[in-house]
């Protein structure tokens, strides 16, 4: 018998942008430039695989309205980044994205700090899953690379989780070295698994290459590095260069 929808080891490796902090500067003025849904469009044309979105509960960046405007001036695939939350579940019934990303998520914090306990959080989360996944949604768990979270998101039947990649990110030398060696053994679980991988936070043009060259690891998202890069260079230069380091990492 055929295992689950598992990919090929090699497959091309997807570059969802997140463009949260676009809105990020507009709501800084309270006005309605620089709009993320320009952003997105320049996504697309330049070969971005995905936008990704995180409506958060104080609405400090994307808001209700950005979401369908998003999916209504591109046909990229949204990744709707989401506390598990009824309020979000509500919304993202409501709008159908292509994928739900499940995160963490605190008021006080600066970004999402840290994995998902999908393995705590079992019961709170199961009708969660399972009504994303009847309404058609693929749904994702943001959790460290872990296999201990790998198996909870099993017991879920999430199809795919995204492992944080922030402590990889703001390590050095052998710490680094013994972070991206979790990486890839969560990957390889997760695939065995049927579960597909994707990885994110805190890429950046100098770190990328290790993570992208996980074979079984089938998309990153990555968003604040490259809006803030796009301030220099301009999105279309910033997503291109990337996208360049991500095919450089997969030969
Ligand atoms: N993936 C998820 C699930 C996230 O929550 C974030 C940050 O919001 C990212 C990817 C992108 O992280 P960064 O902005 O550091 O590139």
């Amino acid at each position: 018998m055929p295992t689950a929808a598992r990919p090929p080891l090699r497959h091309p490796l997807r570059l969802g942008v997140n463009i949260d902090h676009v809105a990020t500067i507009r709501n800084a003025r309270g006005g309605d430039h620089p709009d993320p849904v320009r952003a997105a469009e320049i996504v697309a044309r330049v070969g971005g695989d995905g936008i990704t979105a995180h409506l958060r509960e104080d609405r400090r960046h994307i808001r209700d309205a950005d979401l369908r405007r998003i999916q209504e001036a591109t046909d990229l695939p949204l990744n709707l980044e989401m506390a598990a939350t009824e309020e979000m579940l509500a919304i993202a019934l409501a709008h159908s994205p292509h994928a739900a990303c499940i995160v963490p998520e605190k008021r006080e914090e600066r970004t999402t700090e840290g994995g998902l306990d999908a393995a705590g959080q079992h019961n709170h989360l199961a009708p969660i899953v399972a009504r994303l996944s009847d309404a058609g949604i693929r749904v994702s768990l943001f959790i460290e690379p872990d296999a201990r979270q790998i198996e909870a998101a099993m017991r879920l039947k999430a199809p795919v989780v995204e492992f944080h990649t922030g402590r990889y990110a703001h390590v050095e030398g052998e710490e680094r070295a013994a972070e991206l060696r979790r990486l890839a053994d969560a990957a390889a679980l997760a695939w065995k698994n049927g579960i597909e991988p994707h990885a994110g936070h805190g890429l950046t043009y100098d770190n990328v290459i290790p993570v992208a060259a996980i074979p079984q690891l089938a998309e990153l998202n990555i968003g604040h590095y490259l809006i803030g890069e796009a301030i220099f260079t301009g999105l279309e230069t910033a997503v291109r260069r990337m996208r360049d380091l991500m095919d450089e990492a997969r030969g």
